[in-house]
Formats: C-alpha cells, structure tokens, sequence
C-alpha cells in the first residue's frame, strides 16, 4: 500500500466514524504499535539509502495528518449533545423539557378561598408577622394575664430594647396602636384591628397570612401555619349575614350537598362567637337513622359525622371602642380558618408536616 492510499482511505473511514469506540480502533488501525504507519515505518529500512529520507518524510507528514484528524474527531464526539465544535445548535436533537414549577397546595387552597369571598365583595388585605401584644391580645378584648391567652400560645420576641422601640415606632405609625411586648401573631384576628383603625365600615374585608403557636409538631400541629381571617362591618350586619356567608363559601369549597352548623364556643373578640362545622366529607354526614357502628368508623370525623372548619362570632363591643367605632352604630361579624385544615379535608390528607417538608413527590400531586 502506498502513502496515498493509505491517506485517502484514512479520511474515508473517519468519516464514518460516530462513536468513541470506532475512533479508538481507527486509531489502532493506522497509528497503532502494529498499525499501517508502524508498517510503513518498518519498511524504510529496506529502501534504498537516498529514498529513505523523503519516504520517512511522508510518512511522517501522514502520521501528523492522521492524529489530527483522531484529534479533531475527538472534540467532536465529545462536545455536548446538539452542539457541534463550531458551536453550532443541531435543530434535529430533540429539546428538553424544562420542569414547570406550581403554586404550593396551600397557596393554592389561600388563593380559592380568597376568590370565593372576592365574589361576594371581599376585599383582601394582609398584615405583618410580628405584632404588637396590643393587637393580638388588648384590641381583641383578650385582657392581660387572662386565662384566655393561654389559648392563644404565644412566641414572644426578645429584641434588644432599642430594637423594640424601634420596631413598635413602626408599627404605632402604620397601626396608630399603643405598643407593649412584640410577638410572632397567633392569629390573623389582629388584622382587624389595624384595618379598623385605619378605615370606616362599610368594610369587607379577608386576611390570608401565617401564624405562630408554640404546638409541638405532630401529624395535625405546626408552630407556623396558614389562616383566613374574614370580617364584614356595617349599619345592620347581622348573624344571619355570617350564616349566609359562610354557607356560600362551605358550599363553594367542598361542593353543594355540604351541611352545615353552627356550636355556640366562646371566643374573647365575639358575642355570641360560634364554631362551624361541615358534615363529614369522607361518611357525608351520616344520618341520625343510620346505624352508629359505620359512623364509629370514620377515621376522619372519629364517627361523629361533623368536622370543625372555622371559628367566628359577631364583633364584640369592646373591640369596637378599642378601635374608636360607636358600638351602637355599627354591628359586623368576624370568623378566621385554618387553611391547612381545609386542605386536608379537601384533598384528604392526613398529615400537616407533609406540607412543610417539600419533598416534590407530594408537591406534584396538586
Ligand atoms: N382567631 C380565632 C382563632 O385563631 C378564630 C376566630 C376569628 C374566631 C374571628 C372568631 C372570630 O382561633
């Protein structure tokens, strides 16, 4: 075989070549320790003497050629998929498909709710985090050292006293409210207080945001979790208005044959105050006539056939004056949810932390 050849027929089979594999073996057949160049090589010896020169020359010249193109063939199986060397997109690799992010299933339960109550008039309204004892507990008609604030378990914060001061300047400006201790809110139900403060009824009002209780987590607490706080105030509101409300919202949430009723409870901040409860949406509520055994079996509503969704009330008078309303005037009620109970009961979940670990495999069911 000659020089030529051998080069002609190199630069044929490169071509051919798509796969590292392939290259290596094209490598060992020409450049290999007994590969056609080695051949080459091993044949100047018998040449004559003034041939040997330009011979071993070519053969040389060959040898570079054929490296280069190993080289070069190299670069281009290595280079990442749908690039070429030159850096040029190949438009027939396939594409990726980028992953699609989603809101939260809390969020989206938050965002639902705050819909239902937007048609009915509602408007929504957020507060901070970190409120004042004032809000949270004094407007709320929650006195210091009641036993009613044992309910409302609170973290308190321990900023150094300038920050304190700081920090409650701040809220009295936005709040124009007294200020004592500051603390995480441990309920929504402060939201009221800086919006009456801030605005005359008519009011219609829903507060989504988180709180904080000092529960030791377990399948149904969480130190931080999520509520809707709802409020309507007026001339002429009356318990019949709540009821009204809230069965527009129960039904528009878990569907048009929820029951609902109402337990008389007793909150600080309403009177009469109320907790509300849905017929269990895994037995549906069972009837009194149906026998007790399946209804025993519920693990859900632990077979009383009802759930607790909400607590709410109408207004009491002493928040009224604390936020500097006429408490002959205007009458109004107020109810606050947990939204990830709501969740759970919606999409039948069984346990809170689920929503706070992230693991996407639960995440990608919503
Ligand atoms: N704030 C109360 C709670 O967290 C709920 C509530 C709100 C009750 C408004 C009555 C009126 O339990």
């Amino acid at each position: 075989m000659d020089i030529d050849t051998i080069k002609a027929q190199a630069e044929t089979d490169i071509e051919n070549i798509n796969s590292l594999q392939a290259l290596e073996e094209f490598r060992i057949k020409y450049l290999g320790r007994k590969g056609l160049i080695a051949q080459l090589t091993a044949y100047i010896p018998s040449l004559a003497v003034e041939q040997r020169g330009t011979f071993g020359q070519q053969v040389n010249v060959l040898k570079n050629k054929i490296a280069s193109l190993v080289d070069e063939k190299q670069k281009l199986l290595a280079a990442p998929a749908g690039e070429t060397i030159a850096g040029q997109v190949d438009m027939s690799m396939p594409g990726f498909t980028p992953d699609l992010g989603r809101l939260h299933p809390i969020t989206q339960v938050v965002d639902e709710i705050c819909t239902i109550f937007n048609h009915m008039g509602f408007s929504v309204v957020e507060g901070p985090e970190i409120e004042t004892e004032y809000n949270n507990f004094t407007g709320l008609n929650i006195p210091l050292e009641h036993p009613s604030r044992d309910v409302f378990d609170t973290f308190y914060l321990k900023f150094p006293r300038f920050r304190v001061d700081e920090l409650s300047r701040l809220t009295r400006q936005r709040a124009n409210a007294p200020t004592g201790k500051l603390l995480l809110r441990s309920h929504t139900s402060p939201v009221q207080i800086r919006v009456m403060k801030s605005r005359k009824p008519p009011l219609a009002v829903i507060v989504p945001g988180r709180v904080y209780r000092p529960d030791a987590v377990d399948a149904s607490h969480s130190f931080m979790f999520h509520q809707v706080e709802g409020f309507m105030v007026d001339n002429d509101i009356r318990f019949s208005d709540l009821k009204g409300v809230l069965e527009v919202f129960a039904k528009a949430i878990f569907g048009q044959e929820i029951k609902m009723r109402f337990r008389p409870h007793f909150f600080p901040f309403t009177e009469p105050s109320a907790e509300v409860d849905i017929s269990c949406i895994i037995c549906k509520g069972e009837q009194r006539t149906e026998n007790r055994e399946q209804r025993r079996h519920c693990s859900v509503c632990g077979g009383k056939g009802w759930l607790e969704i909400l607590g709410s009330g109408m207004i009491h008078p002493n928040v009224f004056k604390h936020v500097g309303y006429d408490p002959k005037k205007y009458t109004g009620f107020a109810f606050g949810m947990g939204v990830e109970r709501i969740a759970m009961l919606k999409h039948g979940i069984d346990d809170i932390r689920l929503f706070f670990e992230n693991d996407l495999r639960f995440l990608k069911q919503f």
